[in-house]
Formats: C-alpha cells, sequence, structure tokens
C-alpha cells in the first residue's frame, strides 16, 4: 500500500469511525452469534496474493462486525464499563502511527516523560498523596500480579527470586471473599499457590472484617507461615463493596505486611472530592491501581499502577541482558523493568489527549452524572413492588432482582432471573450481567458508558420490567 493509498483509505475510514461512534445504537449491544459463526466465514488457509483494502473492509463489516459486543453503545451496562472517547481514539490512532515501542526511555524519550507526568496529573486528580509514582500497566491483574512479587520479595530479602517460592516456605495471601479473582490468578503465577490465598470474611456491607484479616494473619504467624501482601478492595466487582483501608492499614504496619488496593473500577470516582473519604488510611499503603479505561473515557489499555517504593519494583522485576543496556541507564526513567513484559505500547498519549481535551471539571461532571444515573435507577427498582435491590448501590452499581409476589422459592427466584437477562441480552437493546449475592442469583447494571443519558437507563428499566413481566411462569 502506497502513501496515497493509505491516505485515500485512512480517510475512508475516519468517516466510517465517525458515523460508527454517532449511529452505534444501531447496533445490538451484545453480539448476537452463535460459537463458530465468525468462523465458518473465515478461511482456512491465508491469502497466497495481497488483496484490495475494499474487500477487506467489507470482510470487516459484513464477517466481523456482527461478531462485536458494542462496548461504546450507550445501553451497555455489563459487566464494568471499558468506555473510550473521541480525544482517545484519536491519540490511539496516533499511537498506532508511530509504532513506538516504548520499554527503555532511548527508545522513545517522550514516551517515558510523559507517562511520567501524566500520571502524576492522574495522581492528583485522585487525590493520591504525593510519594506515589505511577506507572501504566496493561491490567489491573497485571499490577496486582506486580504487587504480590514485589511483595514476595521484600518479605523474603529477595531470596525467593533467587533460589524459588520453595526456598522461602508458606508465604500467605490475603483478599476479602468479594475480591476479584485477579488475585488468586496473581498468586498461582507468582507461585505462592491459591491455597495460601486466605479468604477473609466481610461484614454486612461486603466489606473485608479488620478484626477478622488480624485473626488470620496471627493464625498464620503462629503456624510458622510468613504474611508478605492483604490485596484490599476499592470497588469490589460484583457489589462494588469498599474495604476499610485503615484498619486494614494498620493491621499491615503491625504485622510488616504489603498493602496493595484493587481500585481498579472505582478508583475513577476519586477523582470526584466527595469520594476523597474512601483514602481515609492511604498513608499504610505500598501500591495502588486503578483502570482509566474502565471508567475514564481512555481506551483500553491503560490501567495507572502506583507504588510508594518504585525501587522494590524494578529490584523485583530487573533482569538486565546487554543488548538492553543505555548510556543514559540509571539517570532517566526505563519502563521496561517496572511491569512483566519487556515491550510496552505508548499508552501515556490517550490519557493526555483525553485529560487535556475534557479538563478535570468535566471528567468530574460526566463521572458524576453516571453515579447520579445510578442512584436513580436505584430508586425505581426499590420502589416497584416486585423487583428488589441485592446490595446497597454503591457509585454507579446496582444489584437487583426480579421477585414477583409469592414466588419465594430461591432455587426458582435464581432460574427466573436467569431467564429475565438472557432475554434482556438476546433483545440485542441492553446489556447487562449476573453475580451472586449472598448466593442468589443477581443482576447487575453497571452505568458508565461515555454516551449514557438518562433516556438510555430509562428505557433499560422499562425494558427489565416488561421483560420480566412477560416470563412465563
Ligand atoms: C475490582 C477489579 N479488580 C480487578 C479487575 C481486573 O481488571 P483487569 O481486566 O484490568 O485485569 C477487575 C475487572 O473488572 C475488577 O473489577
Amino acid at each position: 500500500m502506497d502513501t496515497e493509498e493509505f491516505r485515500r483509505h485512512a480517510h475512508a475510514f475516519v468517516d466510517w469511525m465517525t458515523d460508527y461512534l454517532a449511529e452505534v445504537e444501531r447496533y445490538p449491544v451484545r453480539a448476537q452469534v452463535k460459537p463458530g459463526d465468525v468462523a465458518a466465514r473465515l478461511p482456512q488457509t491465508p491469502p497466497e496474493r495481497g488483496e484490495p483494502m475494499e474487500k477487506i473492509f467489507a470482510d470487516f463489516t459484513s464477517v466481523v462486525l456482527p461478531g462485536i459486543t458494542h462496548w461504546q453503545h450507550p445501553s451497555f451496562f455489563a459487566y464494568f464499563p471499558a468506555n473510550s472517547s473521541p480525544p482517545s481514539v484519536l491519540a490511539e490512532m496516533l499511537t498506532a502511527t508511530l509504532g513506538a515501542q516504548c520499554m527503555l526511555w532511548q527508545t522513545s524519550p517522550a514516551a517515558t516523560e510523559l507517562e511520567t507526568r501524566v500520571l502524576d496529573w492522574l495522581r492528583q486528580m485522585a487525590g493520591l498523596p504525593d510519594g506515589f509514582t505511577g506507572v501504566i500497566q496493561d491490567s489491573a491483574s497485571s499490577a496486582i500480579l506486580c504487587a504480590l512479587l514485589t511483595a514476595r520479595e521484600r518479605a523474603t530479602g529477595w531470596r525467593a527470586n533467587d533460589e524459588g517460592v520453595n526456598a522461602v516456605g508458606p508465604l500467605k495471601v490475603y483478599c476479602s471473599t468479594e475480591t476479584h479473582s485477579a488475585t488468586e490468578k496473581g498468586a498461582k503465577i507468582a507461585g505462592l499457590g491459591m491455597r495460601n490465598v486466605r479468604k477473609i470474611a466481610v461484614d454486612d456491607r461486603f466489606a473485608m472484617r479488620p478484626d477478622a484479616l488480624e485473626a488470620a494473619i496471627r493464625e498464620d504467624l503462629a503456624a510458622g507461615a510468613t504474611p508478605i501482601c492483604v490485596v484490599a478492595s476499592l470497588g469490589t466487582t460484583g457489589v462494588g463493596a469498599m474495604d476499610p483501608l485503615r484498619p486494614i492499614g494498620e493491621a499491615c504496619r503491625r504485622h510488616g505486611v504489603w498493602l496493595h488496593v484493587d481500585a481498579a473500577w472505582a478508583g475513577s470516582a476519586l477523582i470526584l472530592s466527595e469520594h476523597r473519604g474512601l483514602l481515609d488510611g492511604i498513608e499504610h499503603v505500598d501500591s495502588f491501581v486503578f483502570n482509566p479505561h474502565k471508567w475514564l473515557f481512555t481506551n483500553f489499555d491503560c490501567s495507572a499502577h502506583y507504588v510508594r517504593d518504585p525501587d522494590a519494583l524494578v529490584r523485583t522485576l530487573e533482569i538486565l541482558p546487554a543488548f538492553l543496556k543505555t548510556r543514559e541507564r540509571g539517570h532517566v526513567t526505563d519502563y521496561r523493568d517496572w511491569s512483566v513484559q519487556l515491550g510496552r505500547r505508548f499508552r501515556a498519549l490517550k490519557l493526555w489527549f483525553v485529560i487535556r481535551s475534557y479538563g478535570v471539571a468535566e471528567l468530574r461532571r460526566m463521572v458524576a452524572a453516571h453515579i447520579a444515573l445510578a442512584r436513580e435507577a436505584a430508586e425505581w427498582i426499590a420502589a416497584a413492588p416486585d423487583f428488589e435491590l441485592m446490595a446497597p448501590r454503591s457509585l454507579a452499581l446496582v444489584n437487583f432482582r426480579y421477585h414477583p409476589a409469592g414466588l419465594d422459592d430461591g432455587a426458582m427466584l435464581d432460574r427466573l432471573n436467569e431467564r429475565l437477562l438472557e432475554a434482556l441480552n438476546d433483545s440485542g437493546e441492553l446489556y447487562l450481567t449476573q453475580n451472586r449475592v449472598h448466593g442468589a442469583y443477581a443482576i447487575r447494571l453497571a452505568i458508565g458508558q461515555t454516551t449514557t443519558r438518562r433516556r438510555h437507563v430509562e428505557a433499560a428499566w422499562e425494558k427489565i420490567q416488561t421483560t420480566a413481566r412477560a416470563l412465563p411462569a
């Protein structure tokens, strides 16, 4: 493809992108294809000769698009959002065009220095104190893995890295029963073993109980094990529970345990000063992560990972073969040793574009609007005689179920709500996901799409009610 051909296609693609974003509501939110539908339309072997871009693009629209779930649809209420925005998309175009691999300062000084600066902006926006240094990871899971590895090394005097985990005896990790599975996955990868992850009981608001944490740590110490890390959550995936950082942090300090905070989704709400109380006890926190790629209008992937002691992280991960040595080493930041992978995308650019294009005040307004919509939706649900909230609303997340009068059998209610969810998602009009609350099936409504307005939430609530009431018994 020569330059002029590229220009022609690029202009056409930008027109398509603009129309897509303007008309995304025309598409079913969740892909409506069956397993294998897309694969059946893909040739078994690659083309021997190059094909015209017109033909490739035609297949993109006819083969690929029907198999896409439209995460940027304003009626996307599933999982947590992965919202994006026009300035973020524009930056991603530039990032793709530059195609820079930013593992070392030298391999793109601007990428490194912009990452450092924009993460410090974000730190200030979220009210994290001075003394936290940021790095962009691909995901919160990677940040949790880095925290577990650093905690492991700090607790073992960097012996596990050298001699292997087996040499240093049982190492224990703590999180609540509500914590995201990324902690267990991290423990598997870090060689700690899932059995050494202790799930701490929660209170009636699903938050980790500090007294139960203290008891578990003491029990493990008495048994000769080494507690290394607590993963506390601000905004659990299921119900958005907030673990109390101060008493958890005090327990960590008493016992010399690393405290990592997983605020993957809820961290974005910290740009609103009214939620800063969640950071009470932050002085005890060693590392903290939240994902602008969830709820801060920045394309996936962009996970902001803050550490109090970057040297500990780098000492844990660094490896220096001759081919990675540069003249500037030691005088600049080389992000290659701040994360598991060596190669790094230029991810700071999109965050910089988003923050500059909207400004902090507008970002605050956008996040606050989502929370206000969820507050309203929770009120509608609570007021409906045949629906109920399954947990207190947390920020922009609501858990509820359909509960018609006279039907009190738990298993039947579960099945009814499962059928309701399937019917809603099959309609293509909205997309929601499920959860279990105290063992019972619940439907999650997570509001956070960039273009979601009140009319979309109203339409969703209307659709939920009419679908539920029309379900055969
Ligand atoms: C609370 C929480 N932690 C961690 C994760 C994992 O996030 P990631 O996909 O960035 O690894 C999620 C995903 O939704 C989450 O909700």
